[in-house]
């Protein structure tokens, strides 16, 4: 009786060890398992910032980060927002004040994030206008740093105080011709000019080019009267240097005048133009208080060929060009 009594136990813990292995074995395994969803290196946690669990190399940010200043608030909503990489490469050099506010931006480039800090704390601009003005390149001085335009485009060509044009640029030019005013345009804006022109005459509106082509050198001698009348700064305020006028491209049109005191923004042709220009592919380029993005003071008759497609675009937008073609690279993406 006493040995079946011995042998029953033995059986219990035999039985009692293998159900003790089976859960140590099945812990196991589920550790391994959740500590490869969350941890990228797959080492052991060793802090818990607001409950999660950190591995070492991520510690490492977050401890550099808060020591930057950002807070533990700031710190998760910069892990949820940029890669492992754009925290080590791009946010470790300093404390961006503004950094998940820029971020919101559709335009934001975190290469650019410094330029958008420096800029945004000398300007009174919000968060997204700074992220807008960097990318057009406006926390760079005029006339400081150009480049040349990309002849590529075609009609869609940007000249403007950062990209220039040589003396041998091909514009491709037309003669308005009788009853279209002055002056040469490159050919398909001299087209979509004429059928501008005749559009307009129908609803008794009549549009006259002044001036239209110009060479670099008459662009030059221009500038150059200007500048000895008012000064280069003043000058610089109305009139393009050489190889920097839209004019030197054959795609802008300066249109029955081109004088402020003209008010030419008060007659029905400027209202018929506003209305309908971009119909024709055609954009009044220089709009009033857009001085600090086209570098110009109010034009409210030079009208600039694009395309019809992108004239229209611009309209509805209600942007300048310059803002335009940020938006556009975004929607290349
Ligand atoms: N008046 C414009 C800016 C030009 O000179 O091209
Ligand atoms: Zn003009």
């Amino acid at each position: 009786m006493k040995v079946k009594k011995k042998q029953d136990n033995t059986t219990l813990y035999i039985v009692i060890i293998i159900l003790l292995a089976c859960i140590i074995t099945y812990l196991t395994i589920i550790t391994i398992h959740e500590d490869k969803q969350v941890g990228v290196d797959n080492e052991t946690p060793i802090t818990v910032i607001e409950g999660k669990d950190t591995t070492k190399e991520e510690y490492i940010y977050k401890e550099d980060l808060l020591t930057l200043g950002y807070t533990n608030n700031d710190v998760m909503e910069i892990e949820k927002t940029f890669t492992k990489d754009e925290v080590k490469n791009n946010l470790l050099d300093k404390k961006y004040n503004n950094l998940l506010k820029f971020k919101e931006s559709k335009y934001f480039n975190i290469n650019n994030l410094n330029r958008y800090q420096n800029y945004f704390d000398k300007n009174k601009y919000t968060e997204e206008q700074a992220v807008m003005y960097v990318e057009i390149g406006l926390d760079v001085p005029f006339y400081t740093n150009i480049k040349s335009a990309d002849t590529s485009k075609g009609s869609l060509i940007l000249v403007n105080k950062y990209y220039s044009i040589n003396e041998s640029y091909d514009a491709n030019l037309e003669t308005l011709g009788d009853g279209y005013g002055k002056g040469k345009l490159n050919k398909e804006a001299a087209k979509h000019f004429r059928e501008m022109v005749d559009a307009a005459k129908k609803d008794g509106i009549k549009l006259r080019s002044i001036s239209a082509y110009r060479s670099y050198s008459s662009q030059k001698s221009i500038y150059n009267n200007y500048v000895s009348k008012d000064g280069r700064t003043k000058a610089d305020t109305y009139s393009a240097r050489p190889g920097h006028s839209e004019h030197n491209t054959g795609l802008a049109v300066d249109i029955n005048t081109a004088s402020s005191s003209a008010h030419f923004e008060k007659t029905k042709e400027y209202e018929w133009l506003i209305n309908n220009s971009y119909k024709y592919g055609f954009i009044l380029r220089y709009p009033e208080d857009k001085m600090f993005i086209t570098g110009y003071k109010y034009e409210p008759w030079h009208y600039r060929y694009l395309n019809v497609e992108v004239a229209t675009e611009i309209h509805e937008l209600n942007v300048t060009y310059e803002e335009y073609l940020v938006m556009a690279r975004e929607k290349e993406v």
